[in-house]
């Protein structure tokens, strides 16, 4: 797990900077929240005058012995409007918001997607899947519920209290002084109670994840547990994981118990003093019975947006990681860009200039690079190679000899921290990313297919491809067959059939992809390592077929597949040790022939091995039939 996962904000202070930017995010969103605004406005306003028509009528209608009933008929439809009123208004914002939190979440994980693609390959060193995912679902979700609905809180909680404040002052400046000194304690308290719910809300649900991981480990490790009789330890800590979880949900719902009622009694106080001061006003004459009653509906009134007003800032400062996380995410910068001059005339990966981009030969040349993923680890030093095009070349070495460094480097998905990497005698770096990768093919050692049919997957490998032509690269590559006995021939679904394809066959699959794009560079990385024996000599067919015409670099394992390169070179350290053909290589008896012949000998042993089994299988066969 990523430690930035577990990182704690708690105490940091709302920083303003960087809700700013989280809004300014809104972009075109930007109508929805106006209006958002505006119909709070006047949600507020409603919430301010419903009091005031109360207070009116009783001035005027119940302390009045001469009743005015047509002012009764006037007033009664006033009423009616704001009424109808209030439910355009309630469901115009509801609208409104749900409209920003759906576009504002859209935007941003559009936003997100495009810097994921953006990025180099260094980032996903960095940065695990997990965290990225976490990011783009959870912190989005979280930031976009905060942006529409919590606005909306604060709009409205803001707009009613100084409504009811600016009324209150008007109405009788004396009386709303009471009301208006519970302010300050409210706050104070309502924050300090806030900050403690939502933090112990939040380390619950921390643990609800970490015991569905339990959970989660205990099913499917179960068998695992059973042998290695783990049962005991396994139950001690779920049990240690769910106690602290029941400790935590205590702690909060008591938070709550004792946060309403403290709430409650200020507005007692205030209620208490009112009827107090405001009673002897209402005999002595001062001021009306109505107007008394007003201030009594709205000091009742005022607690809830104050309540509303401390939650948000509570929560502001608990999203505050969520923001910063999905900011930083946001704000990575790729570290693996093309120079201006290099975009000017190539143009960029979503506008290519096609017209610019020159044929690719396919002579590599590596003039003393130097290079290491940490600092404290050179991987390659002072490394020199020189290529030419047309040529097979085969990389083997054991397993951290930088085999995948060197093809990566070609590929561009790193880049040189020294020294040069040239392509047809021009630096890697003098020609585009895009263009580059419009001529590299490049299969992995785990072959990836997208969802879809085996027709489009096939496809991707350069769009325009005619059906014949994506058949025509499918028999190349010996897949036809296997393809056309699945249900749907080229149209089945490799999710629905993903399972049922073996590996070995979408490796098949995946060089149809490379061979349809007609690379002139093509990169191999254990492209053969995990296939089945029985697969192998269809995809040693088919890679000899998509050699043919271009440079390539084949990274492999099983060392009879290279036999036929044109060079070999044998990395050690990241160094080259030795290079010839696979001839000249064996008649040197060095470190490559002591590889070949120890791989060779125990191909042989397993032959053997399966062959003896296979007769004996077939003996006991004919024993038991007879
Ligand atoms: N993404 C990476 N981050 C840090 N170190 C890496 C990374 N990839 C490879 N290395 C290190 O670089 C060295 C060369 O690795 P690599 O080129 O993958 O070797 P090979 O493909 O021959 O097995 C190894 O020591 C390996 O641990
Ligand atoms: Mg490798």
């Amino acid at each position: 797990m990523n430690n930035m996962q577990e990182e704690e904000f708690e105490g940091k202070k709302v920083e303003a900077s960087l809700w700013i930017k989280v809004f300014k995010m809104i972009g075109e969103n930007k109508k929805h929240l106006y209006f958002l605004a505006i119909f709070m406005i006047m949600q507020a306003a409603i919430d301010v005058v419903f009091p005031l028509m109360n207070s009116y009528a009783l001035n005027n209608f119940v302390a009045n012995p001469n009743v005015n009933f047509n002012h009764v008929t006037i007033f009664g439809v006033v009423y009616f409007i704001l009424i109808i009123w209030q439910g355009i208004n309630v469901y115009q914002y509801f609208k409104q918001a749900g409209r920003i939190e759906m576009g504002f979440s859209y935007s941003m994980r559009k936003k997100a997607f495009q810097k994921l693609q953006e990025l180099s390959f260094s980032y996903y060193d960095k940065t695990s899947v997990g965290w990225i995912m976490a990011r783009v679902t959870n912190d989005i979700a979280r930031l976009a519920e905060i942006v529409s609905w919590s606005i909306l809180d604060l709009v409205w909680s803001l707009f009613v209290m100084m409504g009811i404040v600016v009324v209150m002052l008007v109405v009788n400046w004396k009386l709303s002084l009471i009301v208006i000194a519970t302010i300050p304690f409210i706050f104070v308290v309502s924050v300090y109670f806030q900050k403690r719910i939502l933090k112990a809300y939040r380390t619950s649900r921390k643990l609800n994840s970490k015991i569905t991981a339990a959970f989660n480990e205990g099913i499917t490790g179960a068998k695992t547990t059973k042998t290695l009789v783990l049962e005991d330890s396994m139950f001690t800590e779920f049990k240690e994981l769910t106690g602290e979880y029941r400790a935590k949900q205590i702690k909060a719902s008591l938070f709550n118990a004792l946060f309403t009622p403290i709430i409650t009694s200020f507005s007692t106080i205030a209620i208490a003093l009112l009827l107090n001061f405001g009673g002897n006003m209402v005999i002595m004459g001062v001021i009306e019975f109505g107007t008394l009653a007003l201030f009594v509906n709205y000091s009742q009134q005022f607690f809830d947006p104050l309540r509303q007003i401390a939650g948000l800032m509570a929560e502001l400062q608990m999203a505050q990681a969520n923001a910063e996380r999905v900011m930083s995410l946001l704000e990575t910068e790729p570290d693996i860009v093309d120079t201006p001059e290099v975009l000017e005339k190539y143009g960029d990966l979503l506008n290519p200039k096609f017209e610019n981009y020159e044929e690719l030969k396919g002579d590599v040349t590596f003039e003393n690079v130097t290079f290491y993923y940490n600092e404290n680890e050179i991987v390659l030093k002072n490394f020199n190679l020189d290529v030419k095009a047309g040529q097979t070349i085969a990389l083997v070495g054991e397993t951290g000899s930088g085999k995948s460094t060197i093809v990566n480097l070609i590929c561009r998905f790193y880049e040189p921290k020294s020294g040069r990497i040239l392509i047809d005698g021009k630096d890697i770096k003098d020609r585009s990313i895009g263009w580059l990768h419009h001529n590299l093919g490049y299969v992995l050692q785990t072959p990836f297919l997208f969802s879809g049919t085996v027709k489009e997957n096939i496809r991707f490998g350069r769009n325009d491809a005619t059906d014949e032509e994506v058949i025509e690269a499918a028999k190349l590559v010996n897949a036809h067959d296997f393809i056309m006995k699945l249900e749907n021939g080229y149209d089945t679904d490799v999710n629905e059939g993903g399972s049922r394809l073996s590996t070995g066959e979408k490796q098949l699959i995946s060089f149809a992809r490379a061979l349809i794009a007609d690379p002139s560079l093509l990169i191999l990385d254990e492209a053969t390592s995990s296939i089945d024996t029985e697969k192998e000599k269809l995809i040693q067919d088919a890679i000899v077929t998509i050699q043919k015409n271009r440079t390539s670099f084949v990274v492999a394992h099983r060392l009879s597949t290279i036999v036929d390169a044109d060079r070999i070179l044998v990395l050690k350290h990241g160094e080259v040790i030795e290079d010839g053909t696979h001839q000249e290589l064996m008649a040197k008896e060095g470190y490559y022939y002591r590889l070949y012949t120890n791989q060779f000998n125990e191909e042989q042993q397993n032959e053997l091995l399966k062959l003896n089994k296979k007769r004996r299988q077939e003996e006991l066969q004919s024993l038991s039939m007879e």
